[in-house]
């Protein structure tokens, strides 16, 4: 492919490429994300393509290998496009009879349809999927359409048509004012509003004129992968919305700086930078308008803390990745002291939507104060799993019910933890919350970069807070005392109420150390890590209360406070927890008699609860 060397020139590429693909040819898409990696993707695509090539199919038939569509728990998956049949844990030994039957003959098959968890109906559709139904896929959208491998695929969706519209004579001021109109706020946590932190730094004094770009695919938060499935499935869009910022800001040289633990997104994001040099959309002279822009990738250095903006841009320098103060901010003093942009990788990723359809057409999704849509994480005790991107202002009930299908085993919705490790727990009564930044926050919690824990019946609020405040404590650079010190203290309370030392007083101790951490820690890391603590407190203070006064845990989970016995009445002795019990603490009873559990064997791992299927076991 020959450099592009003007806006005109991309569109006509554009064109010859639409041009050559034929819209109703049969298209088997697999999706080729971590996910379903983890499944045997590859082993599937392979299969098809073999198969197509036995029959000498490969003019009619095409076989793409796309990004994630979100919904991995399902993987592998395969979509026939354009009819859009959406097949489930679909193996390689699927292969021909998806060709012969689905390709060849529009016949479905049965067996490889979602089922609806709730209703047993069979679904044929992707888009009928109610995963997929109640989402509002504006950034995520493409995953499931383009090998994120092909440019090609990009610029056929009308890929880097954004950067072509801005080179082609709007001011950089005008590109800022644009995305000021459009109310983008960052999706990697804080939620600034992106086009004000464009303009600082674009009016920041820099006497060389070097002005960087970053973009922050850290990701650290346990069960988020929003950011790695954007940067694997489409890293052209990211880059474009790179480009765009750049452009705006005046800078010439960018970062990718991204999660070391994600190989795939390195391997896409290297071969898009790759492509993008070679058709003139990144280096020198863009699309023949005199401007650079270059971007290279830095692996991250495996610590949580490194996502936060100024240990990132240490740590991007080869120094130890920890905080600084911010009353100089990154925007005047970044990089190398120079005014720097970091955005997140979802917030990248908007900028090209908005150039294309205009501020006006963003702003019409969302709230008042929160604009366009947002991806999740949704995980945990909820019948479907996996990357969700809904309108802003949509329901927590609609998130976890209409697209996540409610919670299993007909268990009851205890709770949902939103925001990652420093986000707080939202209760039952508060289902019907909009999710937006202000929402979330006033419930005391955050939208932080968007994980989605949701909780049942059976999850412990003492043990969840100590689960984060452990994650912190582990985490915490240790730079700051409040944080360094006020964590350990923080996870031993919760240790002691978890294992029955809890004390009178422990509860305003948690929050007065609460507040001396808000108000004392130098980074948001140390600041926000109280949130877990202090909505449990709030909407659960009476676990709390019967964890210390009354030595009982009421979800049943910590194990100090709890012992697993056998109801007699309901066992007949079939002897399943028996075979279960890896300490040998059940033995039998004798033909037909109820088993006998020993108390001072047992470890309470639960083995024995989760497999009597009549009830016998009880947790008290
Ligand atoms: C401890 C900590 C970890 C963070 N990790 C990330 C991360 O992995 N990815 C991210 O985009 N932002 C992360 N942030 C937020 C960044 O500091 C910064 O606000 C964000 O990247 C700015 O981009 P945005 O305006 O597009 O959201 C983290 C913040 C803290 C305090
Ligand atoms: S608040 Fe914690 S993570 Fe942040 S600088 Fe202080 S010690 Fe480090
Ligand atoms: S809780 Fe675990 S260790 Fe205890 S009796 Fe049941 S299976 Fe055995
Ligand atoms: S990796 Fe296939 S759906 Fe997520």
């Amino acid at each position: 492919m020959e450099r592009l060397s003007s806006p005109a020139e991309l569109e006509k590429a554009r064109k010859s490429i639409v041009s050559k693909r034929d819209a109703k040819k049969p298209c088997i898409t697999v999706c080729s994300g971590t996910g379903c990696h983890a499944f045997g993707c590859e082993k599937v695509s392979t299969a098809f393509q073999n198969e197509i090539k036995r029959l000498g199919l490969e003019e009619k038939v095409d076989v793409r290998t796309t990004g994630c569509h979100g919904f991995c728990e399902r993987g592998p998956l395969v979509v026939i496009r354009p009819r859009d049949i959406f097949y489930q844990r679909v193996s390689a030994d699927d292969a021909a009879e998806i060709i012969s039957e689905t390709v060849l003959k529009n016949n479905v098959i049965d067996r490889l349809l979602y089922a609806d968890p709730n209703t047993g109906k069979k679904i044929v559709h992707e888009h009928e999927v109610p995963f997929y139904a109640g989402q509002k896929r504006l950034v995520f959208g493409n995953n499931g359409y383009i090998d994120p491998s092909s440019i090609e695929d990009y610029l056929a969706v009308g890929g880097y048509a954004a950067l072509g519209k801005v080179l082609s004579g709007i001011k950089p001021e005008a590109v800022i004012e644009e995305i000021k109109k459009s109310g983008l706020r960052g999706r990697g946590g804080g939620g600034f509003p992106t086009g004000i932190k464009w303009e600082s730094c674009r009016n920041a004094p820099s006497p060389d004129g070097v002005r960087y770009i970053i973009c922050n695919a850290d990701e650290g938060d346990p069960g988020a992968y929003m950011d790695r499935s954007l940067l694997e499935g489409n890293p052209h869009s990211v880059l474009e919305g790179m480009l765009i910022g750049a452009y705006a800001i005046g800078g010439h040289e960018g970062y990718v700086y991204v999660r070391h633990e994600y190989p795939l997104a390195v391997k896409n994001v290297r071969l898009a930078i790759k492509q993008a040099e070679e058709y003139g959309l990144l280096g020198k002279n863009i699309l023949g308008s005199g401007f650079d822009f270059s971007i290279r990738i830095n692996r991250g250095g495996g610590a949580f803390i490194c996502g936060e903006s100024s240990a990132l841009m240490a740590s991007l320098e080869g120094k130890v990745g920890e905080p600084r103060a911010k009353y100089i901010h990154t925007v005047e003093k970044g990089l190398w002291e120079k005014p720097t942009t970091l955005n997140n990788v979802e917030t990248w990723a908007n900028v090209p939507l908005i150039i294309n359809h205009g501020a006006d057409w963003y702003t019409k999704t969302g709230t008042a104060n929160s604009k366009g849509t947002k991806i999740f994480s949704l995980v945990g005790k909820v019948n479907n799993t996996g990357l969700v991107e809904v309108p802003m202002g949509i329901t927590l009930k609609e998130i976890i019910y209409d697209i996540g299908g409610g919670i299993p085993g007909g268990k009851k919705f205890k709770a949902v933890q939103t925001g990652g490790p420093s986000g707080g727990v939202i209760p039952d009564s508060l289902i019907n919350l909009p999710v937006d930044f202000d929402e979330l926050t006033k419930s005391g919690s955050m939208m932080g970069s968007g994980g989605m824990i949701v909780m049942d019946e059976d999850n412990c609020m003492v043990d969840i807070a100590k689960y984060f405040i452990g994650f912190l404590e582990g985490e915490s650079c240790g730079k700051c005392v409040p944080c360094r010190e006020g964590l350990k203290r923080m996870r031993e309370i919760l240790d002691g109420i978890s294992e029955g030392r809890g004390k009178e007083g422990d509860i305003d101790l948690l929050e007065r150390l609460s507040t001396t951490l808000t108000d004392g820690a130098l980074c948001a890391l140390g600041s926000t890590a109280p949130n877990p603590v202090l909505s449990t407190i709030r909407y659960f203070r009476d676990e709390y209360e019967a964890h210390i006064k009354e030595k009982r845990c009421p979800a049943g989970v910590c194990k100090e406070l709890i012992t697993y016995q056998i109801i007699k009445e309901k066992c007949p002795g079939c002897g399943l927890c028996i075979k279960s019990c890896p300490a040998e603490a059940i033995t039998s009873g004798g033909k037909k008699q109820p088993v006998i559990l020993d108390q001072e064997k047992c470890i309470k791992c639960g083995a024995c609860y989760d497999v009597c299927k009549l009830g016998a076991v009880k947790v008290s």
